[in-house]
């Protein structure tokens, strides 16, 4: 670890956006789709909104589609009559499959509607009352848990490194700082970090219409390149650590991440250069034992047969989109996670920080 330097970080300068807004009757979700061109907000008043919301990427990131899941429970509580939480539980779970039924490979959905239903099931007349209680509980200790594994990460590198991250893992994808973009934000604000990349994250292109649009925001430079040209970038000696988030986190320390993760690790691990996968402990499934019994979700081939809207492939191609792949434990330097930091991790390292989880 590099010795901590005196400054704190000055959250209010280096994290002003916020993809998800409860008003008390409404969840508003910062249309990712249209971003960078248009900043817009998708009112979502039902919990089919938010489960169609977060299919077709308009919420997007493992922990801010959990939050969004939980805000969606206390929308499916409008809909259905009961006199406590015990008996408003058979009610609401066809509601609460549909929102898991969205997405299936961050564990943040499952995560977030089993707690909310754990709340339920504990809860008297004022059962609404804890719903609402317990969803904004789940987005205030996601930012609490960014904040704190952004020092961690921070806290693993040298002043003036160099960094290359993935997909977009900032504000946008969780309820604010975010997290291996947290600990880039953390890192640039403590003058750890010298030069940020990103790869564009095709095809997508969370890392080019997100990343480096939310950095912006914030007065943090980025420069873009092409997901193909990430090997070639760490040949030239401009990468000290590879940083990036996760969707799911396996009990042998297997991450499934944004597809293009996995040869990144494999680029780092070739070129001396270090990797690092920041989630917070939601992120951590300890149920799964290894990352091949993963679900990787696979999204429409269209996505890669055109460019902004306009299809680029001859007609009778056909595609296949992955949109997640595993990295061994093998390849990961440092998972950072506000619970702590597991280093080279196999399953007994996981298994001594996450023991109850
Ligand atoms: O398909 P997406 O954009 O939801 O995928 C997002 C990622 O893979 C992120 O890296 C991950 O969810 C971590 S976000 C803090």
């Amino acid at each position: 670890m590099h010795e901590t330097p005196a400054s704190p970080i000055d959250y209010a300068r280096y994290d002003r956006i916020r993809p998800i807004r409860w008003t008390g009757e409404t969840l508003e979700l910062l249309d990712q789709r249209g971003l960078p061109a248009a900043v817009g907000y998708v009112a979502c008043t039902t919990s089919n909104d938010v489960a169609a919301a977060i299919h077709a990427l308009a919420v997007r990131g493992a922990p801010a589609i959990g939050i969004a899941a939980a805000w969606g429970t206390v929308l499916a509580a409008r809909a259905i009559d009961a006199a406590d939480g015990s008996s408003a539980l058979a009610l609401i779970e066809p509601a609460l499959q549909r929102l898991n039924a969205a997405r299936p490979t961050a564990v943040n959905l499952a995560w977030a509607l089993a707690r909310m239903r754990r709340a339920l099931a504990g809860a008297g007349s004022d059962w609404r009352g804890v719903l609402e209680r317990e969803a904004r509980a789940i987005e205030a200790e996601d930012l609490a848990a960014n904040r704190r594994m952004g020092e961690l990460g921070a806290s693993l590198m040298a002043p003036g490194s160099g960094v290359l991250t993935h997909c977009n893992t900032g504000s946008l994808a969780t309820a604010g700082f975010g997290t291996a973009l947290g600990v880039i934000r953390a890192g640039v604000a403590q003058g750890r970090i010298g030069k940020v990349f990103a790869g564009e994250t095709r095809p997508w292109m969370q890392g080019s219409r997100l990343t480096v649009w939310e950095l912006q925001q914030d007065g943090i430079d980025a420069t873009l390149i092409a997901d193909a040209a990430a090997s070639h970038l760490m040949q030239g000696g401009q990468v000290d650590w590879v940083v990036v988030g996760a969707d799911r986190i396996c009990a042998n320390g297997d991450v499934a991440n944004k597809i293009g993760t996995y040869q990144l690790a494999i680029a780092a691990r070739f070129h001396g250069r270090k990797f690092m996968v920041v989630a917070p402990s939601s992120t951590v499934d300890m149920d799964t034992a290894s990352g091949d019994l993963i679900e990787i979700e696979e999204r429409d081939p269209g996505e890669l047969l055109g460019v902004g809207g306009k299809r680029i492939v001859a007609e009778g191609i056909s595609a296949w989109n992955p949109v997640f792949d595993v990295t061994p434990a093998a390849l990961i330097d440092a998972i950072v996670t506000e619970k702590g930091i597991v280093e080279h991790p196999d399953e007994a390292s996981m298994r001594a920080l996450f023991a109850d989880a």
